[in-house]
């Protein structure tokens, strides 16, 4: 797979995202967690060292290799995180979780593989799981330059949802959020986005 210069770039600040620490305690006392997209992976560490067994992947070698060491000097053996493209991984998966985190992720996913990804996050969650899951949208002022450049699939408020028809939502918020920064660009900003927390009743 060729990586976007976007895709490049990135670094995450690993600190875990905030909804992910306010519904985490919520859940069962050791589930099974999938992490798409999951860069240096502050959720996959903090659920991996709470006794979750977590499967993650990304398709940043030099990430996942960090988090590995990371893993490795903690003695944290349940969770297994390779260099893998969430499409590829949701082909081959037959595994369902009690949690599937994606958080900021699938703006760097062709258009084309959104509806296969959408649907194949759908299809791991088992009855009873959480899905914790942001996008960017069309009012990302960000993205929507960098869209000039190379490819970004920036999406309508309600897109993702469509997928999930099933799915009780729990949480729902689209707008303006401020990130505070990351190394690869450390000054605070501003993205616009969509984020939902969406819950598959059994
Ligand atoms: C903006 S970062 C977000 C990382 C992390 N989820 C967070 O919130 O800090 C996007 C991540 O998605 C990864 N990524 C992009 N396209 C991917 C793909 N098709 N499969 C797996 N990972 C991908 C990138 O390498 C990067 O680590």
């Amino acid at each position: 797979m060729v990586r976007t210069q976007l895709q490049k770039s990135y670094r995450s600040n690993a600190q875990s995202n905030p909804i992910f620490l306010r519904y985490f305690p919520r859940l069962t006392s050791a589930g099974r967690m999938l992490d798409l997209g999951c860069n240096l992976g502050p959720e996959v560490r903090y659920a991996g060292m709470h006794g979750w067994t977590v499967d993650a992947c990304d398709v940043d070698a030099e990430a996942i290799a960090e988090l590995n060491a990371f893993l490795a000097k903690n003695r944290v053996t349940n969770v297994f995180a390779a260099r893998f493209s969430i499409q590829e991984y949701l082909k081959r998966t037959t595994r369902q979780y009690d949690l599937v985190h994606c958080w900021n992720v699938l703006h760097q996913l062709r258009q084309s593989d959104i509806p296969e990804v959408l649907k194949g996050i759908r299809d791991v969650i088992r009855p009873g799981g959480l899905a914790i899951l942001r996008v960017f949208t069309k009012d990302d002022p960000t993205l929507s330059r960098v869209r000039k450049r190379e490819h970004v699939y920036l999406f309508e408020v309600g897109e993702v949802l469509q997928y999930f028809p099933d799915y009780e939502v729990v949480e729902h918020f689209a707008g303006p959020i401020q990130d505070p920064g990351h190394p690869n660009r450390p000054r605070a900003h501003q993205h616009v986005v969509e984020q939902v927390v969406i819950h598959l009743p059994y």
